[in-house]
C-alpha cells in the first residue's frame, strides 16, 4: 500500500499544551521505517501549518479558537482528498482530536457514504450548547454528523459528512450529560467500556465493522490514544481510568486490518510533555502497524 503521512501539530482544540508535539513523537518512534519494513511505501509530506495559541485570540469561550481550527480543517481536508485521489492511504498524525474535522471532511468528500470507527474514552459529541469546557476537540464527531456550530459543520462547504447510523464509538467511559442526550437522540452506536467487558472485543469489533460499513462503504478509523488505559498510554491530555488493554487494542487493529475496509486513519492526542519516555507514541506506532497489516505470524 502507498501511505501518505500528514502531521498536524494542533493543540488549539484542547486545554493542555504538549499535544502539538504528537506527530513528531510518533515519527521519532520509528513510524516510517517500520511501515516500510512491513512492505508499504511511505510518503511523508511533513506538517500542516498550525498557528500557535499565543498568536491567536481565544474568541467565543464556548468555541475556543474556532477560526484557526476551521482554517486548519479546510487545509487538511484538501490534503487528505488529494492523497486519496493519488491512490495513497492518508495516515494523519495529531495533534488533538479537532484535526479529525479536517481529515474526515477530506475523506468523506471522496468516499461517500463513509463509515467511521471512533476509538476514544470520550465520544466528542458535544456542541457549543452542551460543552462543559469550550474545547472544540470534544465537539468534532457531532460536527461531522451535522450538529453544532455552522462553521464546524460546513467545512468544505457541505454538511453532514456522516450519517450517525454509520458512526461507531468504541471505548467510551466519560460522557457529559448533554452529550449523552445527543448521542441517544441521534442513535449513534456507542460501545462503552462496559460493553467491551460484557461481550469482549472480538464481538464488539465484529458488530462495529458491520454497522460502520453497512452499505459496503469504506471505513475511517479515528484512534484517540486516551481510549487506552492510562497505564499503557500515560501521555494524553484527558486520561480516564479503566481503558483498553494493550491486547484489546491490538486485536481491534488486527480485526480492522483483516476487514480490508479501512480507507484512512488518524491517530490523535499523544501529549509528549505528559508522556513517559515516549511510551504513548511508541504504542501509537505499534497500533498503526497492526491496523495496516502487521501480523505476529
Ligand atoms: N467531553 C469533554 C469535553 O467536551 C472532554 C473531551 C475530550 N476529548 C478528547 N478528544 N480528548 O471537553
Ligand atoms: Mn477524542
Ligand atoms: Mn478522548
Ligand atoms: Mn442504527
Amino acid at each position: 500500500m502507498n501511505i501518505r503521512i500528514i502531521g498536524v501539530p494542533m493543540d488549539l482544540g484542547a486545554d493542555r499544551r504538549g499535544v502539538d508535539f504528537g506527530a513528531s513523537a510518533i515519527r521519532y518512534a520509528g513510524l516510517s521505517d517500520q511501515l516500510r519494513r512491513l512492505g508499504h511505501s511511505v510518503h511523508d509530506i511533513g506538517n500542516i501549518v498550525v498557528p500557535q495559541p499565543e498568536s491567536q485570540p481565544i474568541g467565543n469561550p464556548h468555541l475556543k479558537y474556532l477560526d484557526p481550527i476551521v482554517q486548519v480543517a479546510e487545509d487538511l481536508a484538501q490534503q487528505v482528498a488529494d492523497a486519496l485521489r493519488s491512490n495513497e492511504f492518508p495516515l494523519i498524525l495529531g495533534g488533538d482530536h479537532s484535526i479529525a474535522l479536517g481529515s474526515i471532511s477530506g475523506v468523506a468528500s471522496v468516499h461517500r457514504p463513509l463509515g467511521v470507527i471512533w476509538i476514544d474514552a470520550h465520544a466528542d459529541f458535544n456542541t457549543e450548547e452542551t460543552t462543559p469546557s469550550g474545547n472544540i476537540h470534544g465537539m468534532i464527531l457531532a460536527a461531522l454528523a451535522g450538529l453544532g456550530n455552522e462553521r464546524l459543520t460546513h467545512v468544505g462547504g457541505w454538511t453532514p459528512k456522516l450519517n450517525p447510523d454509520n458512526i461507531v464509538v468504541i471505548g467510551a467511559r466519560d460522557l457529559d450529560p448533554g452529550e449523552q442526550a445527543l448521542l441517544r437522540a441521534h442513535h449513534v452506536h456507542v460501545f462503552t467500556m462496559s460493553s467491551i467487558d460484557q461481550y469482549g472485543m472480538p464481538e464488539v469489533l465484529r458488530q462495529a465493522i458491520e454497522l460502520a460499513g453497512r452499505q459496503g462503504q469504506g471505513i475511517h478509523l479515528s484512534m484517540d490514544m486516551d481510549s487506552m488505559d492510562p497505564r499503557e498510554a500515560p501521555g494524553v491530555g484527558t486520561p480516564v481510568r479503566g481503558g483498553l488493554s494493550y491486547r484489546e487494542a491490538h486485536l481491534a487493529m488486527e480485526m480492522l486490518a483483516d476487514s480490508q475496509r479501512l480507507v484512512s486513519m488518524d491517530v490523535v492526542e499523544v501529549n509528549s510533555i505528559l508522556d513517559q519516555e515516549n511510551a504513548t507514541a511508541r504504542l501509537a506506532v505499534e497500533l498503526i502497524l497492526s491496523a495496516l497489516g502487521k501480523k505476529i505470524l
